[in-house]
């Protein structure tokens, strides 16, 4: 059973509006088994992007993702991980998706508070935007970081389901290839324009939580967005606690799950452009 910091069990899934710097404060000790985190990216943008034929790209210039510098940054990072540390089970890992602006610098805050890394997955884009001005690489991917809580945390790792869902070849972490969050998938308002700039796709989360969690057990996020964490975990039968500071965002969230229903095990399937599976994993997870 799991517990909030008045003692109160936690029964269902939860969401909550705010701060996450405040919010987690009120997640009781040891408490919840696995975390998924897609901190601001701290992208630093301060042009308008355009492609070649002048109009506009809409990249990820929101408030939310704006920092004075870096240290503001770091300490950001620390005080967040501090929490989620302290919230998570001895047993239980964490997730942190990040790009080049920031994934290095989570993980320098992440070892220094003795979190154990297990592996850098690279989630590599099938349908990346170009690099329109021609000066650097396309930059394609983004990194996950997985570790334990510490170095003797006996984590949950689900080898066997992730093998079988890999044609029985070991899951290797260069090559998670998905595409970005689109067509039906993507919440988009009225006027057809996207609620969320950063909408991560829910094959990406599907393989997190199925690969590290039970069913019943505990996934804490504490930049919920647009709840693609809450839409697998209800998918997959676990609880979740997503926190989220702008209530449009937890609103469409809400919405979102609501219509989400648990899917069989015999339905769970990874895409992936060299592999295209759909396998019963029944009582495998
Ligand atoms: C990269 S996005 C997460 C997107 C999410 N994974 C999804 O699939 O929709 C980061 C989110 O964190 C929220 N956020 C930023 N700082 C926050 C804070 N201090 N407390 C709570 N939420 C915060 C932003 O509003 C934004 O929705």
């Amino acid at each position: 059973m799991t517990y909030n910091k008045q003692n109160l069990p936690i029964l269902s899934s939860k969401y909550i509006l705010g701060d996450s710097l405040e919010e987690l404060k009120k997640i009781k000790d040891q408490s919840v088994d696995m975390v998924f985190s897609d901190p601001p990216y701290n992208l630093q943008l301060s042009k308008t992007l355009c492609r070649p034929d002048l109009t506009v790209v809409s990249g990820v210039n929101d408030d939310w993702d704006k920092f004075n510098d870096f240290n503001d940054y770091d300490t950001f990072t620390e005080k967040w991980l501090s929490e989620v540390k302290r919230s998570l089970k001895p047993n239980g890992c964490l997730w942190v998706i990040g790009s080049y602006h920031n994934i290095f610098r989570i993980g320098y805050v992440l070892q220094n508070l003795k979190f154990w890394i297990l592996n850098d997955v690279i989630w590599r884009k099938t349908n990346p935007m170009p690099n329109f001005k021609g000066t650097r690489f396309t930059n394609a991917h983004e990194t996950l970081i997985w570790a334990a809580n510490s170095k003797s945390s006996k984590y949950t790792f689900n080898y066997q389901t992730m093998k079988k869902l890999n044609n029985n070849k070991q899951m290797r972490s260069d090559d998670w290839l998905i595409n970005i969050c689109s067509g039906k998938e993507r919440l988009k308002d009225i006027n057809k324009k996207k609620i969320h700039n950063t909408q991560k796709p829910e094959e990406l989360l599907l393989r997190i939580i199925l690969s590290n969690t039970k069913p019943g057990d505990i996934v804490l996020d504490p930049f919920f967005g647009t709840g693609t964490t809450g839409a697998v975990c209800k998918k997959l039968g676990r609880k979740f606690i997503g926190i989220e500071k702008n209530a449009t965002y937890l609103k469409k969230a809400k919405e979102r799950i609501l219509k989400v229903k648990k899917i069989k095990a015999e339905n769970i399937k990874i895409i992936n452009k060299k592999l295209s599976n759909k396998i019963s994993i029944n009582k495998m997870i």
